[in-house]
């Protein structure tokens, strides 16, 4: 056990670093073309109802947990009940590590496709030449491999410093610097010629495509983006002190996310229907369309760049984030220091990147249940893990911390009855309904 525990030194430092980690890879890459895909203003609409009942409140959920034992998931909920509950805070840690075998490999590509902008080497006219060059960057055995241990040491030097002088002071500077690269870009992209059809692409209405698949993908794409369901913010909220209030930072984070995803939204269509391509998902989109985009527009190496840079930034806090759920845990249960704990994890997530890289190239052969290492990673995690853990806290909140939850969740807080009354019912009753429906209709 930790003698002292640090914390966060202000509110703002601490809305900081967990926006750091809700805005992430899933807001840039995912959500405008998710959004797209379903019904445009329509889906946009479930969205932000979502995020704002039930992910609010699973945020708030994990936050009062954090905050109240002031451990890491495992050790909060030992703390806290006991029982069978402590496996809850296991599953977050292995997700966590799970998560980062395969978003660090993603973040060393936006690294990267930063640098080879500079060159230029990867900004081609043809998005056919786009999609072999990056076929052949993936699959390379050395060179994804090597970017990516360049993105771990970075992020362990991040938290390295600790959560106030480390996570804390990087994210203060790394936020605010995002934002401004996103006005930057969406100036760019929505004066261009044709950038129109874009915003009609993202943000026409279209109720007819809304089924109740879209409500699926709305609920997942929020715990995603929002972090949670795996300890990020049980591991972020034990970094509060009692004093510092929940509410209000909640309503931050979720609104800077949502402002996040939606600016993105705003900056890649336009571009991307004023150069007549096509948005795909994902990797596609990132690593393909866009550069081909970049490439007809003028000076648009400059824009790449800063681009990439925006993608490392959002990724980097966001793997910070991940690293600190497993880093807790460690120093939490072993007392070991910082320092040693966070060599050890970052050299344990470096070797369970490696044959996540791998299995898009040399070990693509290889298969867990019919899909790629990384792939299979990916699905457990966003399919099965987390929207478990998120049920599983709404529960604990609302039915086994009951009374105390909103005890503390009122605690150095001038929230208002009703709202905190609000809170308790979507967390004891729709939040853990909601969620439920997802998972099984996932799997079936
Ligand atoms: N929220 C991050 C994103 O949108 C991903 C993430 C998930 C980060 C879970 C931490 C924990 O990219």
């Amino acid at each position: 056990m930790t003698p002292t525990r640090e914390h966060w030194t202000s509110k703002l430092g601490f809305v900081s670093a967990a926006a750091g980690s809700a805005v992430g890879l899933g807001n840039i890459w995912r959500f405008p073309y998710v959004t797209g895909e379903n019904g445009g203003a329509a889906f946009l609409l479930i969205y932000l109802a979502i995020v704002f009942s039930i992910g609010l409140s699973v945020l708030i959920a994990e936050l009062i947990i954090g905050r109240s034992a002031q451990l890491n998931p495992a050790g909060a909920f030992k703390k806290l009940a006991g029982g069978a509950w402590p496996a809850v805070g296991y599953m977050g840690v292995i997700t966590a590590f799970l998560i980062l075998s395969f978003y660090c490999v993603i973040a060393g590509w936006t690294l990267a496709y930063m640098v080879k902008s500079v060159t230029g080497s990867v900004l081609l006219n043809d998005a056919a030449q786009g999609g072999a060059t990056f076929s052949a960057f993936i699959s390379n055995p050395v060179e994804p491999v090597v970017y990516t241990a360049i993105f771990i040491a970075l992020s362990i030097l991040v938290v390295l410093g600790g959560v106030a002088n480390g996570i804390e002071r990087a994210s203060r500077y790394l936020m605010p610097a995002l934002f401004v690269i996103l006005l930057v870009l969406l100036a760019r992209s929505i004066t261009l010629e044709g950038a129109y059809a874009g915003l009609v692409f993202f943000l026409q209405p279209d109720f007819s495509k809304v089924t109740w698949g879209t409500l699926l993908a709305a609920l997942g794409q929020a715990f995603f983006s929002l972090s949670l369901g795996m300890g990020t913010m049980i591991t972020y909220g034990s970094y509060l002190q009692r004093r510092q209030s929940i509410g209000g930072s909640a309503v931050a984070v979720a609104t800077l996310d949502t402002l996040v995803a939606v600016l993105a939204g705003l900056v890649i269509l336009p571009a991307v229907f004023a150069f007549g391509a096509a948005p795909s998902a994902g990797p596609g989109l990132t690593f393909i369309t866009l550069p081909s985009v970049f490439a007809q527009m003028p000076v648009g190496a400059f824009f790449a760049v800063l681009f990439f840079f925006l993608l490392a930034i959002a990724a980097l806090t966001s793997v910070v984030s991940l690293l600190e759920v497993v880093i807790a845990y460690f120093i939490d249960e072993t007392g070991g220091s910082r320092t040693k704990v966070a060599a050890l994890v970052g050299a344990l997530v470096f070797l369970i990147a490696v044959p996540s890289s791998l299995s898009l190239g040399v070990w693509s052969e290889y298969t867990i249940a019919g899909k790629g290492f990384f792939d299979a990673l990916d699905f457990l995690t966003n399919n099965i893990t987390m929207p478990l853990g998120g049920l599983l806290v709404a529960l604990f909140a609302g039915w086994v911390l009951r009374r105390e939850a909103l005890l503390e969740l009122a605690e150095g807080s001038s929230m208002n009855r009703t709202v905190i009354g609000a809170w308790y019912v979507i967390i004891r009753f729709l939040a853990p309904v909601a969620i439920a429906v997802i998972l099984v209709s996932g799997l079936v």
